[in-house]
């Protein structure tokens, strides 16, 4: 069985499976809202195959990342976009 990963969710620390989606991190940590729209909605996974961009968050500074298309790599820093 492979160790755990540490990535941190909005300066938390996380443990996650390597392999995991960030979405499954973020969802497995209770979040629920990962992103405003541009009307200040908030929004969530909808397609998980990477069309809809609803999943989308800052990853290692780079924002509207669609957390369902990447992997957890340790250390990484995820920030959601609720604010
Ligand atoms: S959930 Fe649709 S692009 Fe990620």
């Amino acid at each position: 069985m492979d160790e755990a990963i540490t990535i941190y969710i909005d300066g938390n620390p996380v443990s996650v499976k390597p392999g995991v989606v960030v979405a499954v991190a973020l969802a497995q940590a209770g979040i629920e809202h990962f992103h405003r729209s541009p009307k200040g909605h908030l929004r969530a996974p909808l397609c998980g195959m990477g069309t809809c961009f609803e999943c989308a968050v800052t990853i290692d500074g780079k924002p509207h990342q669609r957390s369902c298309q990447t992997q957890c790599r340790s250390g990484m820093r995820v920030e959601t976009e609720n604010a």
